[in-house]
């Protein structure tokens, strides 16, 4: 069964066709990342009419990658919720005109569920098991009790993880999106030059922004003083901080529930101290591991495709009223 998947919430305009929720046929991103990269971020307008004027080529691109016609497709999933409600609409306008016209049903699919199943493309994951979802707009532990049935148990209280990296990655000097070059630079540094501090949060919550205004107030406060600072060092020691919050707070979820399988995704999870971090606190506590391979740990829409599979199975189908929400729960 092939799945015509399309996701627009931030700045990738992409369509997958995906087969039985598994078989990625086609995967194609368009990134305006390097075009939002002047203004420090992505510019909401400038995504929504960038989405408009790419659309069609993307999904037509991904038929043809798929060698597959509109009448192979069985139906049309698409991203409708949580991200920029413009960008979000040119997905939501197209699926919807699209299913219409080849009489395909359409199925509605929450970006964060989106990114859990980028981990069913690369694995024999099952649920029930504790997702990590770190991306630019999200961070929380989710409890996956079954491929459509989940339970957020935490999330950050200010930023997102993702968030934090580019912002602290801006200060540095790197151009946005930063959490690769922080990633890059913190290979290289050492992670206990500087001391940053760690946010106290209750129960499985997360908070960033103290953190990221650490490293913003370090990087001032050395400039006005004239000091140069060794961004390496300043990016390991940032990197490690982030990696010890999330490693805290999942091994606290994954006691509470009991379970034996941990899923860390979004595109935050390309990152390779988390990686890292994630693996040594399974392997010293007996737990299994999933991690996408780096092309689904950023925003695509073979990871739709995934979910959508799964929300058809289990009956969820949009009406001709579907709308795009800016935030809507998982
Ligand atoms: O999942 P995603 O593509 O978009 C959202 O749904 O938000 O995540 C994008 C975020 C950006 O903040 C980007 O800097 C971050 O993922 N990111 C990384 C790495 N690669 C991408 N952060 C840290 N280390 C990386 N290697
Ligand atoms: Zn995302």
């Amino acid at each position: 069964m092939k799945i015509l998947a399309i996701e627009s919430s931030c700045d990738e305009t992409a369509a997958a066709i995906v087969e039985d929720g598994k078989k990625v046929l086609s995967n194609v991103v368009a990134s305006q990342a390097e075009f939002h990269a002047k203004f420090g971020g992505v510019v909401p307008e400038v995504a929504s009419r960038m989405h408009a004027e790419c659309i069609s080529q993307v999904v037509k691109a991904a038929l043809t990658e798929a060698d597959c016609s509109l009448s192979d497709i069985e139906a049309i999933a698409v991203t409708y919720a949580p991200g920029l409600i413009g960008a979000l609409l040119v997905g939501v306008s197209f699926a919807k005109g699209l299913a219409f016209s080849a009489g395909k049903p359409l199925v509605p699919v929450h970006h964060i569920a989106g990114h859990i199943a980028a981990v069913y493309l690369s694995s024999d994951l099952t649920p029930p098991f504790l997702a990590v979802v770190v991306s630019g707009g999200h961070t929380s532990l989710v409890d996956v009790r079954d491929y459509t049935d989940f339970r957020v148990l935490g999330r950050t209280t200010d930023d997102a993880a993702g968030e934090a990296f580019d912002k602290a990655a801006r200060v540095m000097g790197f151009p946005y999106p930063g959490g690769v070059y922080v990633d890059k630079a913190a290979k290289i540094g050492n992670p206990t030059s500087f001391r940053l501090p760690k946010p106290q949060t209750t129960g499985l919550n997360f908070s960033f922004s103290g953190l990221k205004t650490a490293v913003v107030n370090t990087v001032h406060t050395a400039s006005q003083r004239g000091e140069t600072i060794n961004t390496n060092d300043l990016a390991a020691s940032f990197q490690k901080t982030v990696c010890e919050i999330l490693t805290e707070k999942t091994l606290q979820a994954v006691s509470e529930l009991s379970y034996d399988k941990i899923a860390v995704c979004g595109g935050v999870s390309a990152n390779s101290g988390i990686r890292d971090a994630m693996t040594k606190i399974c392997e010293e506590n007996g737990l299994k591991l999933f991690l996408p391979p780096l092309c689904y740990c950023g925003d695509n829409a073979a990871m739709i495709g995934a979910q959508g599979f799964h929300e058809y199975k289990s009956g969820t189908f949009a009406d001709d009223y579907l709308n795009a929400f800016a935030t809507r729960e998982l």
